[in-house]
C-alpha cells in the first residue's frame, strides 16, 4: 500500500518554538488514524501539514506523494485531493448560503459562492453526503442558523464533495451534547468502515470521541509523538497518562473507548 502521508524528522518551528518537534509518521492507504493530544500540543499543526498548508521548518513531508516545498509539487493541484472538515473552515463560509449551496459550492472552489448552473450531477451527490450525515431535513436551511452539530455534519459532507484521498477532521465533536457527539460517533463510524471511504485522520482531546473502525492512534504531548501505532496496543493506560501530565485509566467496552482519571488516595 502507497503512503498517504509520510513525515520524516519534521519539525515546524514558530518564534523559536517547535510546535511540532522531530515527528517521523505514516499514514498508509484506507487507514484511519485518531490523532489524541492535551490543548497545545500540535494536533493542528500536524492537520496542517496533512493539508499542506503549513510546510515542514526541517525534516520531509509527503503527502499523497507530493513533497511539500519540493520542486515540482503544486499545492493547488494537491488541495483538492485533499477533504478538511474543521473550526476554521466553518468560519470562512458563506452564512447566508443554504445547507445545500455549502456543500455544492465545494466542487468548484474552497468558498465559492452561488450560481445557478451546477450539474444536476453535482447535486445529486451534494444530497446523498448530506443524507448519509442526516441532514436531508436541512437542506433549504441558511448555513448560519444551524446547530453546532448540523454545522459539523454540514462540513463533513462538504469535505466529501471533491471525493478526497485523505480526510482529515478536525475535533468534529467538539461542543456537541451527549446526544449529537453519540449521533456523529456513529456516523463516522459508518464511514470509517466503508472501505470505498478515503483514508482519514481524526483529532480529538477524548477518546470517548473514538468512532469504531478507526484503526490507528498518535498521540502527542508539546509537539513530540509519544506514542503512534495500531489502536489495540498503543491505546493504553501508559500512553494515555503520559500524554495528558496525569495518571489515567483507558477502557475499552464493546467497540468504545471511555478513559477516567484515579480517585486521589486517602
Ligand atoms: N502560527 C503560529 N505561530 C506561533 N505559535 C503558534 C502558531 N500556530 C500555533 N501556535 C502554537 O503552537 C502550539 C500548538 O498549536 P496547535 O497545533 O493548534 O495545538 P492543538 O491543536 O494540539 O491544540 C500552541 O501552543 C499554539 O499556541
Ligand atoms: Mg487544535
Amino acid at each position: 500500500m502507497s503512503d498517504v502521508l509520510e513525515l520524516v524528522d519534521v519539525s515546524v518551528v514558530r518564534d523559536g518554538r517547535a510546535l511540532v518537534d522531530d515527528v517521523s509518521w505514516s499514514v498508509k492507504e484506507g487507514e484511519r488514524w485518531v490523532i489524541l493530544g492535551p490543548n497545545g500540543a500540535g494536533k493542528t499543526t500536524l492537520l496542517n501539514i496533512a493539508s499542506s498548508y503549513v510546510f515542514p521548518s526541517t525534516g520531509t513531508a509527503r503527502v499523497l506523494g507530493e513533497r511539500l516545498g519540493g520542486v515540482g509539487t503544486d499545492v493547488f493541484e494537491l488541495r483538492p485531493r485533499i477533504g478538511i472538515a474543521g473550526v476554521a473552515m466553518a468560519d470562512k463560509l458563506p452564512k447566508r448560503q443554504t445547507v445545500l449551496q455549502t456543500v455544492l459550492t465545494a466542487a468548484y472552489g474552497m468558498t465559492a459562492t452561488w450560481h445557478e448552473n451546477y450539474e444536476a450531477v453535482d447535486e445529486e451527490r451534494a444530497r446523498a453526503f448530506l443524507d448519509r450525515l442526516g441532514m436531508t431535513e436541512f437542506l433549504d436551511r441558511k448555513f448560519g442558523t444551524l446547530s453546532e452539530g448540523e454545522r459539523k455534519r454540514t462540513l463533513i459532507a462538504r469535505a466529501m464533495m471533491t471525493d478526497p484521498e485523505l480526510l482529515l477532521l478536525d475535533e468534529p465533536a467538539a461542543g456537541l451534547d451527549l446526544g449529537g457527539r453519540e449521533d456523529l460517533v456513529r456516523r463516522l463510524g459508518r464511514l470509517a468502515r466503508d472501505p470505498y471511504a478515503p483514508s482519514m485522520i481524526m483529532v480529538t482531546h477524548h477518546v470517548e470521541e473514538i468512532a469504531p473502525g478507526f484503526t490507528h492512534v498518535l498521540m502527542i504531548r508539546q509537539g513530540k509523538v509519544l506514542a503512534a501505532g495500531p489502536m489495540e496496543t498503543e491505546l493504553s493506560s501508559r500512553n494515555l497518562s503520559l500524554c495528558f501530565g496525569l495518571p489515567l485509566v483507558v477502557e475499552h467496552t464493546g467497540d468504545r473507548y471511555t478513559a477516567h482519571g484515579l480517585p486521589l488516595s486517602p
